[in-house]
């Protein structure tokens, strides 16, 4: 598609970023003048002139940064968010978040030193946001970059490496059993109590919600919970996306953890050396920029990964998902 918004943004560029099948990823729109922020207002108002250029935008590159606008605090953020007109998907998942304001949140509350690994948002639940969208309100002095892997690519490398058992468990489809604790515990980045998790402290009504949302529950003897959840796929091709097999899973993030697991559906152990190679796999694929104040990340959530490296502190990045 041709760049059709000159008058709007300027295409500007930024350390890290990558070509991956023509496209540039992320793709780094700025203000239309060198060194003028402009306002917030005409910065939302833009958005909503071109909110479905935009959108074909973020599914296109995958990725796009919004760069060098005056975007100062999580009430600007929710205006940008709010201009398109995408509606909120409610989080469900481990990871501790705080509600900021409207429909911006923390993005993870667990400690800075942990590297939170790739994932796809909410790749688990039935549904999951198409987009998460994230601001940079304080950048970490060191580390603390948001990398993402276009998710295709995976699935192309571990197709060309592992065809037989990729498609073996294509196939048979995987499970996942996931174990949370009770109350909220901010010690570890999966602390996410069940009753927060769920909205309740009722277990009945946990259940009940779990499954609405595909999962099984198996009560523990110290309050805490099992899930288990399956089968699942382990690509997804969406619409628009050129046809690619999405690598839609969470194998690496939870196999043969201590609180978590990946297995194929029926049972069968996924190999070990499958599980390591597609670890490297995804790193290799990476693509991870430094965080400036003020950036705006868009990410297409059906087509990638998402992670956290290590950070010193301060950090502070904020995050809003839509369907
Ligand atoms: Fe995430």
């Amino acid at each position: 598609m041709e760049f059709c918004c000159k008058e709007y943004f300027k295409v500007g560029k930024c350390e890290g970023e990558k070509l991956v099948d023509g496209e540039t990823m992320p793709l780094v729109l700025q203000p239309p003048e060198p060194n003028n922020k402009g306002d917030i207002d005409s910065l939302v108002s833009a958005l909503k002139t071109n909110k479905d250029w935009f959108e074909q935008m973020i599914i296109k590159n995958s990725a796009v940064l919004l760069r060098g606008f005056d975007v100062k605090n999580a009430q600007d953020f929710n205006e940008i968010v709010e201009a398109f007109g995408w509606d909120d998907i409610r989080y469900v998942g481990p990871a501790p978040r705080t509600h900021i304001y409207k429909r911006v949140w923390t993005a993870n509350e667990g400690p800075l030193s942990e590297f939170i690994y790739y994932h796809h948002e909410m790749v688990l639940i039935k549904e999951y946001p198409k987009k998460v969208i994230l601001f940079c309100e304080v950048p970490p002095p060191e580390g603390g970059q948001t990398p993402f892997v276009p998710s295709f690519k995976v699935t192309e490398k571990m197709l060309q490496e592992f065809p037989q058992v990729v498609e073996e468990m294509e196939a048979k489809g995987l499970k996942y059993s996931f174990s949370a604790v009770s109350k909220n515990d901010t010690s570890s980045m999966r602390g996410r109590g069940w009753e927060d998790t769920f909205g309740t402290s009722d277990r009945e009504e946990a259940e009940r919600r779990a499954n609405a949302l595909g999962m099984e529950m198996e009560w523990l003897p110290n309050g805490g919970v099992k899930t288990i959840l399956g089968p699942r796929d382990l690509t997804k091709v969406f619409d628009g996306r050129k046809g690619r097999r999405m690598w839609f899973n969470t194998i690496v993030g939870m196999h043969g953890k201590e609180i978590s697991s990946a297995f194929m559906a029926d049972g069968t152990e996924i190999p070990e050396n499958v599980v390591k190679r597609c670890e490297e796999i995804i790193e290799e694929e990476s693509i991870q920029f430094k965080w400036e104040k003020g950036d705006v990340l868009f990410l297409d959530n059906l087509a990638t990964l998402h992670g956290r490296r290590p950070s010193l502190s301060p950090r502070r990045v904020l995050v809003a998902t839509c369907k």
